[in-house]
């Protein structure tokens, strides 16, 4: 080969080399470190903006497949279903591979999910299990039992329930009845102190205490609302506690919950520092570590969105790979159709005094949000 004919065929090669790393799968852009995912169309539909937990879920994993260059359609559907189903129509019509839903009702997807399954499109639940249908792929979620679980234990040390002297004033509340989720909060938290309101150790002076954990819709919040929420406790405090009676604790499944609660227990009269009960919460809202840090609400589970986020990606990116999804959870989450693989991640407490370094250090929110800086 002469010098001139070696000269085009390496500049043909590296031309080559251009092209084909321009429509590479495995080039990491700028800044990800992560591999390119080729042929990546995702819908991704969120309850609300309403709640702060889902702007920064969307915006999070938006984020991330956009980084390994997929399409991206994130939607919110201010809690209306009727809202979603149509976000998720539009999103096979458009292309969607993949879906991941963060369900308002998990019980009216099935005929949407047909369609979706007709396309072969692949659906992961987020956060929420989709039930009644058999078209869930994967579930990825915190593990819900335990957020339950770490509430109702947190109530039981704090009051020392084994040990009380005297009958405590108790008053549990329950999340939004169509969301799967919700009965997995209570069950968790029923599990620990239904037998101590069974002993009268705790004293539900409104009567608003399921018999079991099956029937905790009955005290059930809709959508999750906190003025819902505030306008129950004015009920339940200005009928049964008269005559100088106080609640002592409040089992609020969830931040939003709380809120209501704890701005009912302020029109009330209630002071921290004299009188204000234990309230539990879940999520570690800016607002509700605010209140943590004032002394108005005892702790949040906190759910790290950012890890859940994170498994996600990973489970798309390994669909979209054709590898093995993965899952630690194949006995829990029964859908009434069939037992979905799950992801569950692990939820974990968080108090005044680990506001800090479970909150800030970890960036999950800065000082600045929350007052402290
Ligand atoms: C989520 C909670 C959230 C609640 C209200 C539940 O399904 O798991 O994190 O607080 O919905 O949006």
């Amino acid at each position: 080969m002469s010098h001139k004919t070696r000269f085009v065929a390496l500049i043909a090669a590296g031309a080559l080399t251009l092209t084909l790393a321009a429509c590479s799968s495995t080039t990491a852009p700028a800044g990800t470190g992560g591999a390119q995912l080729k042929d990546c169309n995702v819908g991704i539909t969120m309850p609300t903006r309403s709640l702060e937990r889902w702007i920064n879920d969307g915006a999070q994993l938006q984020k991330a497949l956009q980084g390994a260059g997929c399409t991206v359609d994130l939607q919110y559907a201010d809690n209306k279903v009727d809202q979603q189903i149509s976000q998720i129509q539009n999103q096979i019509a458009g292309g969607s591979k993949i879906l991941v839903i963060a369900s308002i009702d998990g019980t009216a997807l099935g005929p949407v999910l047909e369609q979706a399954k007709k396309q072969s499109i692949t659906v992961i639940a987020y956060d929420r299990l989709i039930n009644g249908s058999p078209n869930v792929d994967y579930y990825a979620t915190f593990d819900n039992y335990k957020v339950g679980q770490l509430q109702g234990n947190f109530l039981k040390d704090q009051l020392k329930l084994d040990s009380a002297a005297k009958p405590i004033n108790f008053e549990p509340f329950a999340g939004s009845p169509d969301d799967n989720n919700a009965k997995f909060f209570f069950s968790g938290a029923w599990d620990v102190l239904l037998p101590y309101v069974q002993k009268g150790t705790l004293v539900v002076p409104s009567g608003k205490a399921p018999k079991s954990n099956d029937e905790w819709a009955s005290i059930g919040i809709q959508s999750w609302q906190s003025d819902k929420a505030q306008a129950e406790m004015d009920n339940r405090l200005s009928s049964f506690y008269t005559g100088g009676k106080k609640v002592q604790a409040v089992l609020s499944p969830n931040d939003s919950l709380a809120i209501g609660i704890e701005a009912s227990l302020k029109s009330a009269g209630y002071k921290v520092g004299t009188d204000w009960p234990l309230i539990t919460g879940q999520d570690g809202d800016k607002a509700n570590v605010k209140a943590i840090l004032a002394g108005e609400q005892a702790m949040t589970v906190w759910k790290d969105t950012r890890k859940l986020g994170d498994r996600v990606f990973q489970m798309i990116q390994q669909i979209n790979s054709g590898a093995t999804v993965e899952v630690n959870d194949t006995k829990t989450y029964n859908n009434g159709v069939k037992v979905v693989p799950s992801y569950l991640i692990e939820p974990e407490v968080v108090t005044k005094d680990l506001v800090q370094s479970k909150l800030i250090d970890s960036g999950f929110l800065k000082a600045s949000d929350v007052g402290l800086g």
